[in-house]
C-alpha cells in the first residue's frame, strides 16, 4: 500500500512574506490617485493591513506613498500632503502572514534610484537565493519582503534594456512561485506593465484609459469591458492599447468578457456595514442565481448545454471547497444524492489532494468558491484535472482563476460580496447546487417531472420567504445578539441539512465576534458534546419540519429536552406553526414553511443576523474581522 503524499513546497512557503493582496493599475487622462484609491477600497477585502500607491506625475517624476494600517491611514496621509498627481499609477493593499505590517514592508517597493515602483500579490519562493545574489552585488534592501527582490531585479534589467516590458520578461523567467506583479517607471510614463503566474489579474478596457486589477471590482465603476489574463502572461497597458504576451514574448489573444455586476452594488449604500447590506441582498442573490435556469417547470442550466453525456456517465461526485463554501457543499450533497442518485462526497480542498483519493474519468469534481481565487480550492481543481476527473466550478466572480481551470462553470449571481464573512454568496451557492442537482437529475432520468416541478416551485418561492425571515425576525434576533454580547460560548445543533447550517452559524460567530462557537450534528450530542452543557449555556437548535419527517423532528425535540434538562438556554429556529418546541424553548425564531432541502436557505439567515448583532454589540468591525481575509490566495 502506498501512502501518497504529494511533494510539498511548504517549507519554502513557511518563510515567504507576501501571501495575498489587492492590486490596481491605471493609465489614462484622469487624475490617477482617486482612481487608485477607489479601486483599493473595492479590493480591501483581499487584505487590509497596509496600503500604498505610486504615481508618475506630469513632470515625469515618480511619487510614492505607503502606510501601515487600513486604507484610511493612506488616505489621511495623502490628505495631509498629496502626491503630485499624474495619469499613470499603481496601488496595493496588503495582507501579511509573515513580516510585520509596517510602512517599510508595505508596497510599492522602489528600485533603480527610486525611479521604478513595483507591487506584488503572491509568493516568490526563490527570493532568498535571489536576495543573496543581489546583496553580493551590492544591492541594499529596505524591507523584509520577497517583493523588493523582484523590484531590484527589475531595476537591474531596466538599466540593461531601457525597456520595461523587456525587463519584465527577463525578471519573470527568474522567479519561482506565485505572483502578480505591476510596475511603472518614470522613464516610461503612460505605461503600466504586469505579469501573472498563479495569482489573479484582469484587464479593464476604457475609452482612452485602461485598468488592471486583482478582480473586476477594482474597475467596475469605470468599465464593464474586461479581458482575462492567462497563466504566465505579461500585459502592457497604455491609454490606447493593451498588449498581452507569454513569458517568451509571443503575442497572445486575451479572452474578452463583460462584467454584469452593477457598480452601485459594490458600494455600502446606506447600510451600517457591507455585511448588513449583503444579508439584506439575499433574496435578490437567490433570485438572480435561479434566473434563466428554469424553463417550463424544469431546470436547464444553459452553461451545461452539451454535457448530458457527462452527467449520464459519472458514477461519483466530489464537492470540494473551504470555509463557508464547504458548508454549502454539504447541503449540496443531500440535494445531488436525492435528485441525481449519484454518490457524493464533500472534501475540504486542503485535505483532498494530500491523500490518494479515488478519482477517475467518471468522477465529477465540483468546486465551490465565492472568489474563485482560494488557493487551496484552486490546487484541488488542478489536482482533479491532473487525475483525469471532470471539473465543474460554482463561482461568484467572473474571470476568476478557478472557473478558468475548470471544464465548466455555473456562476452564482450574488453580485460582489465585500464583507469578509460570507452571507449572500453562501445562499447563492446552495441555490446553484440545488439547480445542479435538479439539472443532473433531469438528465439522468432520476427525478420525475412532477418532483422537479415541485422543487422548482419551492426554489422560486425562496426569495420571498427569505425576505419574510428578514422582515419578521431581524429586530428580534438583533435584540438577542445585543443581550448576549458578554456570552463566551454558543453551541449550534442541527440534523440532516440543518447540520451544515449549525456549522455555518458557529463559523459566522467565530469569524466576526471572536467567541467560542461550535456546531454539532444533534444526534452526536450524547456522544460527547452534551458534557459541555452547563446552566446558562446558549444553544441554537435548528428544528427540521415535522411535515418532512416526524421521526427526525421528534428526535430533535428530544435533543432539546436533554439539553434543557441540563440548564441550557435554548434558542430554537423552527417553522411557523411548530408548537412542539414551545414548552422547551427560551426563544423561538420562526421561518416560513419550505421543502426539506430548501430550509437551510431560510434557517441560516437568523444565524447571520445574530452573529452580526453580537459582534456589533461588542463594538467590533463586522466587515473586516481580525486575522482574516476574504480570499485566501495562499495554501
Ligand atoms: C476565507 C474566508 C471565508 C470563505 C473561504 C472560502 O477563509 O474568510 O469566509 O468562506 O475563504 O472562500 P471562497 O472565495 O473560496 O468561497
Amino acid at each position: 500500500m502506498s501512502t501518497h503524499i504529494r511533494s510539498e513546497p511548504a517549507q519554502k512557503r513557511a518563510r515567504t512574506l507576501e501571501p495575498m493582496c489587492g492590486i490596481v493599475g491605471y493609465v489614462g487622462s484622469r487624475p490617477s490617485q482617486d482612481i487608485l484609491l477607489a479601486g483599493l477600497a473595492r479590493l480591501e477585502y483581499r487584505g487590509y493591513d497596509s496600503a500604498g500607491i505610486a504615481v508618475i506625475d506630469d513632470a515625469g517624476s515618480l511619487g510614492m506613498r505607503k502606510k501601515a494600517g487600513k486604507l484610511r491611514a493612506l488616505r489621511d496621509s495623502l490628505a495631509d500632503a498629496a502626491l503630485a498627481d499624474g495619469h499613470t499609477g499603481i496601488g496595493h493593499t496588503r495582507w501579511a502572514t509573515h513580516g510585520g505590517p509596517t510602512d517599510a514592508n508595505a508596497h510599492p517597493h522602489l528600485a533603480d534610484d527610486d525611479r521604478l515602483a513595483l507591487i506584488h500579490n503572491g509568493i516568490i519562493e526563490n527570493f532568498a537565493a535571489l536576495r543573496a545574489e543581489l546583496e553580493a552585488e551590492g544591492t541594499t534592501f529596505r524591507s523584509e519582503t520577497d517583493t523588493e527582490v523582484a523590484a531590484a531585479l527589475l531595476g537591474h534589467e531596466f538599466r540593461r534594456t531601457g525597456n520595461l516590458a523587456e525587463a519584465f520578461r527577463a525578471v519573470v523567467n527568474r522567479l519561482e512561485g506565485a505572483f502578480t506583479l505591476l510596475a511603472v517607471h518614470q522613464d516610461e510614463p503612460g505605461l503600466v506593465v504586469a505579469a501573472r503566474r498563479n495569482s489573479p489579474l484582469v484587464i479593464g478596457l476604457g475609452e482612452g484609459e485602461n485598468f488592471l486589477g486583482s478582480d473586476v471590482a477594482a474597475f467596475v465603476e469605470h468599465t464593464r469591458h474586461a479581458l482575462a489574463v492567462g497563466e504566465d502572461e505579461i500585459v502592457t497597458i497604455t491609454p490606447s492599447a493593451v498588449t498581452v504576451t507569454d513569458f517568451a514574448g509571443n503575442v497572445v489573444e486575451p479572452v474578452p468578457f463583460e462584467v454584469s455586476w452593477d457598480p452601485a452594488s459594490a458600494e455600502k449604500g446606506g447600510w451600517p456595514s457591507f455585511m448588513a447590506k449583503e444579508v439584506a441582498e439575499q433574496p435578490e442573490a437567490v433570485a438572480n442565481t435561479i434566473r434563466g435556469r428554469v424553463h417550463d417547470g424544469a431546470v436547464v442550466i444553459p452553461e451545461l448545454e452539451g454535457s448530458d453525456d457527462l452527467f449520464r456517465g459519472i458514477d461519483r461526485v466530489i464537492i470540494t471547497a473551504c470555509g463557508t463554501a464547504s458548508y454549502a457543499a454539504m447541503v449540496g450533497k443531500y440535494a445531488l444524492e436525492q435528485w441525481a442518485r449519484v454518490p457524493v462526497d464533500v472534501e475540504l480542498a486542503h485535505e483532498f489532494r494530500y491523500r490518494d483519493p479515488v478519482i477517475g474519468a467518471n468522477t465529477l469534481v465540483v468546486s465551490i468558491s465565492q472568489s474563485g481565487e482560494t488557493m487551496d480550492t484552486l490546487m484541488a481543481v488542478k489536482y482533479a484535472n491532473e487525475r483525469g476527473a471532470r471539473t465543474l466550478s460554482i463561482c461568484n466572480t467572473q474571470g476568476a482563476t478557478i472557473p478558468r481551470e475548470s471544464d465548466a462553470v455555473v456562476y452564482t449571481h450574488a453580485g460582489p460580496e465585500v464583507a469578509v464573512a460570507s452571507t449572500k454568496a453562501f445562499v447563492a451557492q446552495i441555490t446553484a447546487l440545488l439547480l445542479l442537482g435538479l439539472h443532473a437529475g433531469r438528465v439522468r432520468g432520476s427525478v420525475s417531472a412532477a418532483d422537479a416541478a415541485e422543487a422548482v416551485a419551492e426554489l422560486e418561492a425562496l426569495p420571498a420567504k427569505i425576505a419574510t425571515v428578514l422582515s419578521e425576525e431581524q429586530a428580534h434576533v438583533t435584540q438577542l445578539g445585543g443581550w448576549m454580547a458578554d456570552t463566551r460560548s454558543v453551541l449550534f445543533l442541527g440534523r440532516h441539512v440543518g447540520y451544515p447550517i449549525a456549522l455555518e452559524g458557529a463559523l459566522k460567530l467565530k469569524e466576526i465576534s471572536y467567541i467560542h462557537a461550535e456546531g454539532f450534528a444533534a444526534g452526536e450530542l450524547k456522544h460527547g458534546p452534551i458534557a459541555l452543557i452547563e446552566p446558562g449555556q446558549p444553544v441554537f437548535v435548528l428544528v427540521p419540519s415535522p411535515r418532512h419527517s416526524a421521526l427526525l423532528h421528534a428526535k430533535v425535540v428530544s435533543n432539546i429536552q436533554e439539553i434543557r434538562a441540563r440548564g441550557a438556554r435554548v434558542i430554537v429556529v423552527a417553522e411557523e406553526g411548530d408548537a412542539a418546541v414551545l414548552p422547551f424553548a427560551d426563544e423561538v425564531i420562526r421561518i416560513p414553511l419550505a421543502g426539506a432541502l430548501f430550509e437551510p436557505l431560510l434557517a441560516v439567515v437568523p444565524l447571520q443576523i445574530f452573529a452580526m448583532a453580537l459582534a456589533t454589540a461588542k463594538g467590533l468591525d463586522v466587515d473586516q474581522p481580525r486575522n482574516l481575509a476574504k480570499s485566501v490566495t495562499v495554501e
